[in-house]
């Protein structure tokens, strides 16, 4: 279906509901069944909209491979382990990573493969990418078995909704898209209770923005439940600087920054 329809059942959602989020907007641009924009197309790679390390050279991958047969060996080299990876696109990352694995053939035998992938062309690829290590497919980690746990993510947690917040006059105010003259807006919600927001943000100056990723929050401290209970590492890639407020959002189309409410499910 055309990206307009998809705003028009954008539009029509806002007139019953009321404005969306930043994260509910980002979910259905992303991952709406029928429309998301990854449910739709697997763009990553020079010939589609935007680039990841491991598309560009699979020394990145073989580094992270050889990384984890250290790790371990040095965990004492447990016969059966889970290998996960998050989000891993063409299953690219993955492929080289085992490639490397693999010259430490008992590291190699021990690897239990769990893909947690929401995208079914990406599965498809992944599938395709990895079929010798039979990958096992997850929506969320919840379902990934517990044990030994080797986890790898890039550009994974970058690609979760997030919720944005906006410092106002009288408060902080979470930005939303609403609708005006039949096209989809930016705005400001009512003044949210001062708890939201994290202390450390109390100086910041007005107009600011900060951002809450709590998908992330509650994988993370899964993952680190999981490390610290059954052992492991956990090797997360993201592409940020040090500064805790401002926007990150943005769209990538034929590996140029998109506006984010335009042509909604075909910019990544
Ligand atoms: C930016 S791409 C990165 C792909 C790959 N890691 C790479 O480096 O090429 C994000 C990946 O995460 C997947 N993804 C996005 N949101 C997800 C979610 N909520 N749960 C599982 N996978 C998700 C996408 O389908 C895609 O495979």
């Amino acid at each position: 279906m055309a990206a307009g329809a998809f705003e028009a059942r954008l539009l029509r959602r806002i007139a019953q509901y009321g404005p969306l989020s930043v994260a509910e907007f980002m979910t259905d641009a992303l991952l709406h069944p029928e429309f998301g924009y990854y449910m739709k197309q697997a763009a990553i790679g020079r010939s589609g909209d935007f680039v990841t390390a491991p598309e560009v050279s699979q020394i990145f991958g073989e580094l992270i491979g050889l990384w984890l047969a250290q790790v371990w060996m040095d965990h004492g080299a447990k016969p059966a382990v889970h290998l996960v990876e998050l989000g891993g696109g063409r299953g690219t990352l993955m492929a080289d990573i085992l490639r490397a694995a693999k010259l430490l053939p008992a590291f190699g035998d021990a690897i239990v493969l769990h893909m947690v992938e929401a995208s079914p062309l990406m599965r498809a690829a992944q599938e395709q990418a990895l079929a010798s290590f039979k990958p096992q497919f997850h929506d969320t980690i919840a379902t990934v078995p517990d044990g030994p746990l080797y986890l790898v993510a890039n550009e994974f947690f970058d690609a979760l909704p997030i919720r944005q917040f906006q410092k106002s006059e009288d408060g902080w105010r979470e930005r939303q898209i609403g609708a005006e003259g039949g096209a989809l807006i930016w705005g400001l919600g009512p003044v949210v209770a001062p708890d939201w927001i994290s202390p450390r943000f109390g100086d910041v100056p007005q107009g600011a923005i900060v951002e809450i990723n709590a998908a992330a929050e509650a994988i993370m401290a899964d993952i680190g439940k999981r490390i610290a209970t059954h052992g492991g590492a956990a090797l997360v890639v993201d592409y940020g600087d040090w500064i805790s407020a401002g926007d990150t959002l943005q769209a990538m189309k034929g590996h140029r920054y998109a506006d984010p409410l335009a042509d909604i499910g075909t910019a990544g």
